[in-house]
């Protein structure tokens, strides 16, 4: 049975007729600056800036030199045609970190990477091994994963997704291996001895 007072509440918006004033050593003082916590900190939240223009997270310097990119370029402009230009192998650099970030194999590997970063070094490295005129700006392979702990069936993992992404972009298999056979020599650059 509803008394008076409850439907009094009822009509005042509030459905707690048992509702007092809370007394001021209940409330919540609204006057701390809201910006006063560092609630990152409290939480050992680590926070990355970005570049704004770039999107990357800025890493230590280094000498940047195309001999980084460790093999020498192609100068064949069939091979090139083969790949589908500059545009092709940028699809094929992002498809390939795309793949290997959703490969139960090897993803972990990839988390809290900059992925951003990597679709631009990878597809410099692979533009300028395929002779499609650009420079490579990354690391060298070895500083690239010395702190990756990389196996051989990572590698192994890699290469295959490689393949899957030249495969989806019509690369002819003569030409995959062509690629292929020059990043063979880096595995022991890569994976840890
Ligand atoms: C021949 C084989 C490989 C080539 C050509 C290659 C190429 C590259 C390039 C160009 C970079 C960027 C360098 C830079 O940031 O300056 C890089 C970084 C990286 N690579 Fe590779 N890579 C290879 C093998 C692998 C394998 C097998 C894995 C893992 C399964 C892997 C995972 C990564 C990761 C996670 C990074 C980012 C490292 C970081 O940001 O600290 N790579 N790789």
């Amino acid at each position: 049975m509803f008394t008076l007072a409850y439907l009094a509440a009822l009509l005042a918006g509030s459905s707690d007729p048992q509702t007092t004033p809370l007394a001021p050593s209940e409330q919540v003082s609204s006057e701390q600056p809201a910006g006063s916590v560092d609630w990152d900190k409290e939480f050992g939240v680590e926070r990355v800036d970005r570049d704004p223009v770039t999107g990357e997270v800025p890493i230590a310097p280094y000498e940047q030199s195309n001999a980084n990119a460790q093999a020498t370029p192609f100068s064949d402009a069939k091979l090139l045609a083969a790949f589908g230009g500059r545009t092709g192998i940028q699809r094929i650099a992002n498809r390939l970190v795309e793949l290997s970030e959703a490969d139960p194999r090897i993803s972990d590997v990839f988390k809290a990477k900059d992925t951003v970063r990597l679709k631009r070094t990878l597809f410099e490295q692979f533009c300028y091994i395929m002779g499609a005129g650009c420079d490579y700006t990354g690391r060298t392979m070895q500083a690239a994963h010395k702190d990756l702990g990389l196996q051989r069936a990572d590698m192994n993992a890699l290469v295959e997704n490689l393949q899957q992404s030249m495969h989806e972009a019509k690369v002819p298999f003569s030409a995959q291996n062509r690629l292929l056979a020059k990043l063979a020599p880096m595995e022991r650059e890569v994976v840890v001895r």
